[in-house]
């Protein structure tokens, strides 16, 4: 790897089926980051992140690997990329608690998803989920990454990255000569950064709401079913306009993401056509993106779950007895590349702190 180029490192939290909002925010441009040829990247599976939502624990070595599956799948490639498992690298839960002591807890109940998240009582919501933004600092600063690539919802963590990383800084120089400890991380967005519910476009898709979801894994049948019934506004015109229109400006927005053709044209091209026949045209274009997608992770997912245990690979409809541990070995190598990384910060951070 060309250590002059800049670091980019990203997560996805394994908690359930990737959707459309989760590949145009994130995933999609992971892949042309990394194809671009001008970063090194780090993505990961934030599993540590996830535990902080309700879970089954026989459920997620699985999520764990589908989610890596998931990024094979979408052409994150092991030889351009490292790949790894957040839980698989100590330094981030210990670098979390080193930056707990800089955080004050005043930034932490601002946060808008802890707010979103710990909607039944703030009091009963679990100090994971109200600590979630310092480990995600701790992910990022941890390989000093210059650059995240993530949606609209994660800029307010990565603004108080940015702020850790200087209080840090400033808090804890190094001797003469030392640089400083960590480096100030930017977003990268993608032209879709927030993107809306099917069943109701004034909120984010989002997993926890899959009545508006379009997952990546999702049949053809189910796409144009899911289409077809997406929430639109009142007339018939085909036109871009998100306050006014906001059902089909998001329909357009997803698009132009997925088709090589720009928004106005599609608007014209539409002009004297009903909401419907965009409709049935833009799950065609859904249904032919995700194609590649899917038929990757179908060949890819049988021989990579064989490293699960039996009564685990019976439960997800898959056949045993299969040794092919591709994907455990991608992961593997990624995790011990990552470590070797994170274990040299931490080391500085502890130095500078004031512990052995
Ligand atoms: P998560 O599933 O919460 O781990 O999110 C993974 C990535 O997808 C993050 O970079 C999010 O910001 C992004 N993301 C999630 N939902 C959306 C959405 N509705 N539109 C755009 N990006 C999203
Ligand atoms: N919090 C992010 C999300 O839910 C996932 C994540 C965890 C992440 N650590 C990160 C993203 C570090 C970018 C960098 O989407």
């Amino acid at each position: 790897m060309d250590t002059k180029k800049p670091i980019l490192i990203s997560g996805i939290q394994p908690s359930g089926q990737l959707h459309l909002g989760n590949y145009l925010g994130a995933l999609k441009n992971f892949v042309e980051l990394q194809n671009s040829g001008k970063y090194r990247c780090y993505f990961f599976v934030a599993d540590l992140h996830s535990l902080t939502e309700d879970y089954e624990p026989k459920e997620k070595p699985k999520q764990v690997l589908d989610l890596a599956l998931s990024y094979l799948a979408a052409g994150i490639d092991p030889k351009k990329s490292t790949i790894f498992v957040q839980s698989a690298i100590p330094a981030h839960a210990e670098l979390t608690w080193i930056l707990n002591i800089i955080t004050p807890l005043g930034e932490l109940r601002r946060m808008t998803q802890f707010k979103e998240k710990s909607k039944t009582g703030a009091e009963s919501a679990n100090v994971g989920l109200f600590d979630y933004p310092v480990l995600m600092a701790a992910d990022i600063l941890l390989y000093g990454a210059k650059y995240v690539p993530v949606g609209e919802d994660q800029l307010q963590h990565l603004e108080l990255t940015r702020t850790l990383a200087r209080k840090f800084n400033a808090k804890f120089p190094a001797r003469a000569g030392g640089g400083k400890t960590f480096v100030e991380p930017q977003s990268l967005l993608t032209k879709v950064p927030r993107l809306m519910s099917l069943d109701d476009p004034t909120k984010k898709m989002s997993k926890s709401r899959p009545a508006g979801c379009l997952f990546l894994d999702d049949s053809p049948a189910a796409i144009r079913e899911k289409l077809a019934r997406a929430t639109t506004d009142s007339g018939k015109e085909v036109r871009y306009a998100p306050d006014t229109k906001p059902g089909i400006s998001n329909l357009l927005k997803i698009h132009e993401a997925l088709s090589s053709e720009a928004l106005q044209l599609t608007v014209a091209r539409y002009k004297n056509k009903g909401y419907a026949e965009f409709k049935r045209d833009l799950a065609e274009t859904v249904i032919k993106a995700l194609a590649p997608f899917q038929a990757k992770k179908k060949t890819l997912k049988a021989p990579a779950f064989a490293c699960l245990p039996a009564e685990a690979l019976a439960q997800a409809g898959l056949r045993t007895g299969r040794q092919n541990s591709k994907l455990k070995a991608i992961l593997a190598a990624g995790n011990k590349k990552a470590n070797a990384v994170a274990e040299k910060k931490l080391a500085e951070v502890k130095e500078r702190v004031g512990l052995f």
